[in-house]
């Protein structure tokens, strides 16, 4: 007889492949995946019986910016009540790491907050999470911003050489720790000024690695098109895979355009590897500016330093009981963030309906009056555009939020329902997943996720956090001791 931990009986497996659902047992011990299908020569510690409930690996949620979340409230609530099981940190060019004591400036204030949780390495960084363990996994992104940030004396031009060589060697420090890739957020003020040419020099170590590249493009309005042609070049000439960051078209005058950019990622992909992350959201959310509230229909005020009760208030309503401009308003409240209404619903069905597209919250942890993005994606996609708009199959949704994931950041044994994959699952109700969470009430947990597992430790059940802290740090499988990676 063969021993468990945990058996799973009468579940319906949804194994993260896309592949049709199965009625078949998972058995798990020491925190991975030892059996799926006949355990009938299993004796098990434990066994549930899941009544027809849905099993699926943890979600993978690939676009976060939980990079100081991990530690300042190693809970992970918002993401592990929505079964998600896996953060991917350092999106949008903000790391945490290695900004060390260099200014958080806007938007790295997204991320980092006054003097505490500081690091001015990966590998610190990385220490500090396994001495103090999160209840997810993590794997991080290198943020461009971040290097700016920290090696450039001005950044309102592009990097000098002696500059340039100071992020290269921060890029391989990085690449050693084991990070999984680099992310750039040529969108916002302190690397707005970097060139395509830039970015390519910082990022030559990458070149000949398995690291990937998430770009959060110069501009996702007007100038879509030309700003992925830009961000593609780059990923290109470096010969490694790319993720376009919160695929989107802003603004009512590109309404539609999503057909133009996915043409063109057609195009793109039949030579390159590119794929996409989305939030299932009309509303984009950042620190406040007054182009994204001008392209917007309306705009919610998410948190403001020096006007905190603003939070949760529409800026034109502020406006009104003030008696003042938008000029007048923004500089009353910075620094601050905002949510923009400023996507077109058919848009954001067609890109999360893209096969290369995977699911991604971007969910802010850190504001006062967060984007419902933050506790409501997965189960939002789930819910909502899988089972009322019958957008994808329920394998399809499952595919996009853990094998797919997996498969694009490299994470091996992850992502899947597999013998010696980790236990990371979720136990959830088809019938009556959805997000709790909305633009009026945005940390409201979503209803119908029944446990979560995260290494094989049990970590939500049935609404409530069990306090369990069993997430792992995930390095790139190639990362230290691969003469590959050195240069
Ligand atoms: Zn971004
Ligand atoms: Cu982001």
């Amino acid at each position: 007889m063969k021993t468990c931990d945990l058996l799973l009986t009468n579940g319906l497996v949804f194994d993260g492949t896309g592949l049709a659902r199965r009625r078949v047992n998972v058995a798990v011990r020491s925190g991975l995946i030892c059996a799926v299908g006949d355990t009938s020569g299993f004796s098990a510690r434990q066994t549930i019986d899941l009544k027809g409930l849905a099993v699926a690996p943890g979600f993978i949620d690939v676009h976060t910016h939980d990079d100081r979340l991990l530690l300042a409230d190693p809970s992970m609530s918002p993401k592990v009540s929505q079964g998600a099981t896996t953060v991917i940190t350092g999106n949008c060019g903000i790391s945490l790491a290695p900004l060390g004591s260099s200014p958080a400036v806007p938007p790295l204030n997204l991320v980092a907050d006054g003097p505490l949780q500081r690091f001015e390495s990966f590998a610190s960084y990385f220490a500090a999470l396994e001495g103090q363990p999160a209840a997810v996994n993590m794997g991080a992104l290198l943020g461009h911003t971040t290097l700016r940030v920290k090696t450039m004396q001005a950044l309102d031009r592009p990097a000098n050489d002696a500059e340039i060589s100071s992020m290269q060697e921060l890029v391989r420090e990085a690449l050693e720790a084991g990070v999984l890739g680099v992310s750039t957020g040529i969108y916002y003020a302190p690397a707005q000024a970097a060139t395509a040419d830039e970015i390519r020099a910082v990022f030559e170590p990458l070149r000949g690695t398995q690291a990937l590249i998430a770009s959060h493009l110069r501009n996702e309005g007007d100038q879509v098109l030309e700003a992925m042609t830009e961000a593609m070049g780059i990923a290109d000439d470096l010969g490694v895979r790319q993720v376009l960051s919160h695929h989107k078209v802003l603004g009512r005058a590109n309404f539609g355009r999503s057909r133009e950019t996915l043409a063109l990622l057609d195009v793109a992909r039949a030579s390159g590897d590119v794929c996409l992350d989305c939030y299932p959201y009309t509303a984009a959310s950042t620190v406040l500016r007054k182009d994204a509230v001008e392209q917007a229909s309306r705009t919610l005020i998410a948190w403001s330093k020096t006007f905190p009760e603003a939070s949760g208030h529409y800026i034109d309503d502020l406006m009104a009981e003030r008696g003042v401009d938008l000029d007048t308003m923004i500089a009353s409240l910075q620094p601050a963030g905002a949510i923009y209404f400023s996507m077109d619903e058919g848009d954001v069905e067609r890109i999360l309906a893209y096969p290369e597209t995977m699911v991604g919250s971007d969910g802010l942890p850190h504001d006062t009056f967060p984007h419902p993005r933050l506790w409501g994606a997965f189960p939002r996609v789930l819910g909502y555009y899988t089972r009322e708009r019958n957008l994808f199959s329920l394998e399809t949704a499952v595919h996009k939020m853990t094998g797919l994931p997996a498969a694009r950041f490299g994470l091996r044994g992850r992502g899947l329902i597999e013998v010696g994959c980790a236990a990371d699952l979720v136990i959830f109700d088809p019938d009556t997943i959805a997000d709790g969470a909305t633009f009026a009430d945005p940390m409201r947990p979503a209803t119908g996720i029944h446990q979560v597992y995260v290494n094989g430790v049990l970590t939500w059940a049935d609404g409530a956090h069990t306090g369990a802290r069993a997430g792992q740090v995930i390095r790139r499988q190639s990362a230290s001791g691969h003469s590959g990676d050195k240069s």
